[in-house]
């Protein structure tokens, strides 16, 4: 199966071409197209912007990833697209161009929640754009760590998922961007806090919001206003808040995502979204899943928002998750 991925949910106008067959992937094309210098001035994703930007770049960026795979229209099986959740006008700039495309081309078209998207991008290749279809094991938690999400999933036989907990209040994401403003290093925040927190000592003790505690909730804006309030008064260095807070939100991700493995009894640990990308993160959850429960995190660039995880979702999920956004669009 030959599909073609779009992403537009935000600030990344991407488009991907996957292949799905005979137990393996292979990503035969992945553009993506990111706003962050057209954002950057403003210090963070301004929605109308974003909108007008994709309508500028969705033409070319699907041209490209067709060009690039090698493959036609006519070779296509599906076209999956981002539905929701993410900013509204920029999600319709996606899912319009994708059942234009799919009226023209004659092609069905598969609405993918985003979130499903994070947790497909699991199966792609751990390197290189071709391996097999990984057969992981159930029962799964899945930790989905992005800008706008932060939630434990427990994942049973059949692609049940059942939600165990998450943020409360910001994301992981949120934290690490409005952190990163706090201390003038940029946006986005999670690349210059990782790139500063290594150049620091994790010394300041930030408190650790509902650590420790049985309840798979989370919280992270107690510890971004103690981050604000802490750089207000003690004039610190900004490399040793960046691995300070850096420290606290792994120590609660991790433990939360182990008390959710030990509760559930799960046999593989999948970590995806933006999040995921983060060095300390992941290094954490090998070291403390190693001989206990397989550990799956996609490459880097797979868990930042991209088209490939979105043409994934659609090649395993459709026929197996009900919800509604894996309904096909009628023409
Ligand atoms: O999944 P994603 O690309 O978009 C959403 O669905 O929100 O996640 C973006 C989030 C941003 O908050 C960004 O700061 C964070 O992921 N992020 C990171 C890293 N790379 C991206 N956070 C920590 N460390 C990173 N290396
Ligand atoms: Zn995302």
């Amino acid at each position: 199966m030959i599909l073609l991925g779009i992403e537009t949910s935000c600030d990344e106008t991407a488009a991907s071409v996957v292949e799905v067959s005979r137990g393996r992937v292979r990503v035969a094309s992945h553009i993506v197209n990111s706003q962050i210098p057209v954002h950057r001035k403003y210090g963070g994703v301004v929605p109308e912007v974003a909108a007008r930007e994709h309508v500028r770049n969705i033409v070319p960026v699907v041209d490209e990833a067709l060009r690039r795979a090698k493959v036609g229209p006519n070779e296509l099986d599906r076209i999956a697209v981002t539905e929701n959740p993410g900013l509204l006008t920029s999600l319709l700039v996606g899912v319009e161009t994708a059942k234009a495309l799919g009226w023209v081309w004659n092609k069905p078209v598969v609405p993918v929640n985003h979130l499903t998207a994070h947790l497909a991008s699991a199966w792609l290749p751990p390197k290189g754009v071709v391996g097999p279809l990984p057969q992981l094991a159930f029962p799964m938690v899945a930790l989905i760590a992005s800008g706008g999400h932060t939630e434990l999933w427990s994942i049973a036989r059949g692609f049940k998922a059942k939600y165990l907990g998450g943020t409360r209040d910001d994301a992981a994401g949120e934290a690490f961007d409005k952190v990163a403003a706090l201390l003038k290093l940029g946006y986005p925040g999670g690349p210059a806090i990782a790139e500063s927190a290594s150049m620091g000592t994790p010394s300041i003790p930030f408190p650790r919001p509902m650590l420790g505690t049985k309840n798979l909730d989370m919280s992270f804006a107690g510890l971004k206003t103690a981050v604000s309030y802490f750089v207000a008064k003690e004039k610190p260095n900004a490399a040793d808040v960046a691995a300070s807070f850096q420290q606290a939100v792994v120590d609660v991700l991790a433990d939360k995502a182990l008390t959710a493995i030990r509760s559930t009894r799960a046999k593989t640990l999948l970590l995806v979204g933006g999040v995921a990308a983060n060095v300390a993160l992941r290094k954490r959850l090998a070291t403390e899943t190693r001989g206990r429960v397989r550990f799956v995190v996609p490459q880097p660039r797979f868990c930042t928002d991209n088209a490939t995880m979105v043409a994934m979702a659609a090649a395993l999920f459709p026929h197996r998750i009900q919800e509604p956004w894996t309904r096909t669009i009628k023409r």
